[in-house]
């Protein structure tokens, strides 16, 4: 049984971030050991309009605009983060945060993020739209920028998990999170996790 009440899980409180709800027990028995990562990259931002009801979940009244990203600097200190939206309203770029224009369904905009940001992630999360293609698209494009024992994460797959992977390039596992706030039937949520 994962703790709920790690530093990352306090951390995804203070910064409003909705990865308190399920993921963040997970992410900090995956990333515990490797604090002293370098380079981070999440996809999705995040903003209040299309957060406030998981936020509302956590028994927060508001959602700071790259929440997690916050979270994610103050939890690896010695790392630069970059984040990747097609909302360039919603960036972020101050303290080690960085902020850049990428449609997570067209690879020429892939291509040309990935230009500027370089590769040699240790830690890549998509937390974008949540799209079947666009979440196969992104493993295509982001998996090869992880540097050798690099992790990446897709939050909120769906099943049939087997077709998913099916259509992924790369060894991938899924771990299953009980989501107490939802109905009978509709009470799982996922992730697909990735090892270079
Ligand atoms: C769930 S929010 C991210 C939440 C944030 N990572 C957090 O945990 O606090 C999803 C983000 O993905 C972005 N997004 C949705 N569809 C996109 C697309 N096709 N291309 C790029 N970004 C997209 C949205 O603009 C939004 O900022």
């Amino acid at each position: 049984m994962l703790s709920r009440s790690t530093e990352l899980c306090k951390l995804a409180s203070k910064w409003t971030t909705d990865k308190a709800l399920f993921y963040t027990p997970f992410y900090h028995e995956l990333l515990k050991d490797r604090r002293n990562i370098k380079k981070v990259l999440e996809f999705g931002i995040g903003y209040p309009e299309i957060m406030h009801g998981s936020v509302a979940r956590l028994g927060l009244t508001g959602y700071i605009t790259g929440a997690s990203l916050f979270m994610w600097q103050e939890y690896f200190p010695e790392a630069q983060i970059f984040a990747l939206d097609n909302r360039p309203e919603t960036f972020i770029n101050e303290g080690r945060i960085q902020s850049f224009y990428c449609d997570q369904g067209n690879e020429d905009s892939f291509n040309a993020a990935t230009n500027i940001t370089g590769g040699g992630f240790d830690l890549i999360i998509d937390d974008g739209s949540h799209i079947p293609e666009h979440q196969i698209l992104s493993t295509k494009m982001l998996v090869p920028l992880l540097n050798e024992g690099g992790i990446y994460v897709a939050e909120d797959v769906n099943e049939p998990f087997d077709v998913l992977q099916s259509k992924i390039s790369f060894p991938s596992e899924i771990k299953t999170f009980y989501r107490s706030d939802l109905p009978e039937g509709q009470n799982t949520a996922a992730v697909l996790v990735i090892r270079k």
